[in-house]
C-alpha cells in the first residue's frame, strides 16, 4: 500500500470534518493509498497543538509556508477561509503537492483561473470539496438522470436557507464571523451557500447559460471584530436568481441567512418529462421520486430511503436500512479522490470543474448590480 502524507491547513469546522474523513476512509473503503496524518497547520500554536493531538496528527506547523516546504507532505488540504485559498493553492502546486481545497474555489473567477492554471501546470492531482454530490441520495439522483429516467428536464429549483445573521448586533470579521466580511469571503450567501446549489445543479443538469439575479444586504453596517469599528457590510445577505440552462430548462435559485426558522435547508426539485425528483438536506437519506410511467392508480411520490446495499456508497457501510449522515459525504469524497489517483481518472470536481461554479457566481453578482440578464463565462 502506498502512503499519502497529509498536511491539513485550518482546524475549524471543515478541519474537523475532513480530519474525521481522512481517519475513517481506510476502515470502510478498499484503497491503494493509506493516509498518514502527518501535520496540522494553524496560526495559534496552542489551539493547533490541541487539534493535532485530538485528531492524531504527528506534527504541527504555525505557518502554511513551512508546511509546504516540508518534504514529508504529499497532500495539502486547504480548510482555511476563502481569502487564502488562492495563495496557498498556488504555492502548494508549485511545491509539487497534491491539493484539495474547500469550496468556494476562490473569491471570484479571476482568482479561480490562477488556481486552475497552477495545478494544471504543475500536473498535481486536485479537488474541491463540494461534498453534497456525495450524499448517497444526491448521487442516486445523478444516476437516475444519467439513465434518462426523467427524460427532458424542464425545471430545476434550488434553495439554501439559514437564519443565523438576523441579529444586527452580530459583528463581522475574525474567527467564526469571517463569512460576513466581504474582503475575506468574497461574497455572502452567493459564494457560501448558492455555490453548493450551483455545483449540484451543474453536475445534475449541465451548464448554465445565463442568469438574472437580485441581492440584498439587510443589515448595512456591523461592528468589525478586527478593527473594532462599525463598518459597511459588503456581503449579500440574500440572493435569488433565475437561470437558463444550456439544455433549455428553467431554474430558480434562492439563498438567505434571514429565513427565520431555517438552519441549513438545502433543497432541490427537478421536473422532467417522465419523472420528478426532490431532495432535502434535513432528511438527507431520502430521495423523493415521482414516475409518471407508474400505473395510474398507484401513481404518487415515493420516498426512497437510500440505505440499501445497491445504493451509492451504502454497500461500504452497515446493513440495509441503517442511515449514515452529513460527515459521510466527506469520507466518500476522500475515497473517490484516492480511487481517482489509483485509476488515473481524476474524481470531480477538480479545480477546473469548480471554476464553472465560480463563473456562475460572478454572473449572478454582476446581474444583481446591472439588473440585467448576464451570460455565464464558458468554461474552457
Ligand atoms: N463543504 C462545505 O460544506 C463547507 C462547510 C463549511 C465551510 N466550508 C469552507 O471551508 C473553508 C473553511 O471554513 P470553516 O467553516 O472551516 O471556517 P472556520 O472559521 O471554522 O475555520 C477556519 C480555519 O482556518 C484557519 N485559518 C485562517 N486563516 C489562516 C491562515 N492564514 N493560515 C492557516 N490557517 C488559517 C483558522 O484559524 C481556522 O482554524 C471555507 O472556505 C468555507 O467556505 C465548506
Amino acid at each position: 500500500m502506498k502512503t499519502l502524507r497529509l498536511g491539513m491547513i485550518g482546524y475549524g469546522f471543515m478541519g474537523r470534518a475532513h480530519s474525521n474523513a481522512f481517519r475513517k476512509v481506510g476502515n470502510f473503503f478498499d484503497l491503494d493509498h493509506q493516509i498518514v496524518m502527518q501535520a496540522a497547520c494553524g496560526r495559534d500554536a496552542a489551539k493547533v497543538g490541541a487539534f493535532a493531538q485530538r485528531w492524531g496528527y504527528a506534527t504541527v506547523e504555525t505557518d502554511w509556508r513551512k508546511l509546504l516546504a516540508r518534504e514529508d507532505i504529499d497532500l495539502v488540504d486547504i480548510c482555511a477561509p476563502n481569502d487564502v485559498h488562492l495563495e496557498i493553492a498556488v504555492a502548494a502546486a508549485k511545491a509539487g503537492k497534491m491539493v484539495m481545497c474547500e469550496k468556494p474555489l476562490a473569491r471570484d473567477g479571476r482568482e479561480g483561473e490562477k488556481m486552475v492554471k497552477a495545478v494544471e501546470q504543475a500536473g498535481v492531482p486536485n479537488m474541491v470539496w463540494y461534498n453534497y454530490r456525495r450524499i448517497p441520495a444526491v448521487t442516486l439522483a445523478k444516476q437516475l438522470i444519467d439513465q434518462g429516467k426523467l427524460g427532458r428536464i424542464f425545471h430545476y429549483r434550488a434553495k439554501f436557507l439559514q437564519d443565523w445573521t438576523i441579529n444586527p448586533e452580530l459583528p463581522q470579521g475574525g474567527a467564526g464571523l469571517w463569512r460576513l466580511d466581504a474582503k475575506v469571503a468574497g461574497s455572502g450567501v452567493t459564494g457560501d451557500l448558492l455555490a453548493h446549489c450551483i455545483d449540484t445543479a451543474l453536475w445534475l443538469n449541465g451548464s448554465i447559460a445565463k442568469v438574472n439575479a437580485m441581492t440584498e444586504t439587510f443589515v448595512k453596517e456591523r461592528k468589525h471584530n478586527l478593527t473594532g469599528k462599525v463598518e459597511k457590510v459588503g456581503i449579500d445577505d440574500a440572493c435569488a436568481f433565475l437561470a437558463r440552462f444550456s439544455n433549455g430548462s428553467l431554474a430558480t435559485f434562492e439563498s438567505t441567512r434571514y429565513a427565520r426558522g431555517h438552519k441549513a435547508l438545502y433543497t432541490f426539485e427537478i421536473n422532467g418529462e417522465h419523472a420528478s425528483i426532490a431532495w432535502d438536506l434535513h432528511d438527507l437519506h431520502r430521495l423523493q421520486f415521482f414516475d409518471h410511467k407508474d400505473e395510474g392508480r398507484l401513481r404518487g411520490w415515493r420516498s426512497i430511503h437510500v440505505t440499501d446495499g445497491d445504493h451509492p456508497y451504502m454497500g461500504k457501510w452497515w446493513v440495509p436500512g441503517l442511515a449514515i449522515g452529513y460527515e459521510h459525504s466527506f469520507v466518500h469524497q476522500v475515497a473517490d479522490f484516492l480511487e481517482g489517483l489509483a485509476t488515473d481518472k481524476p474524481a470531480s470536481p477538480t479545480f477546473r470543474d469548480a471554476l464553472e461554479t465560480q463563473y456562475v457566481c460572478d454572473a449572478v453578482l454582476k446581474s444583481a448590480k446591472t439588473a440585467k440578464w448576464e451570460k455565464v463565462k464558458a468554461l474552457k
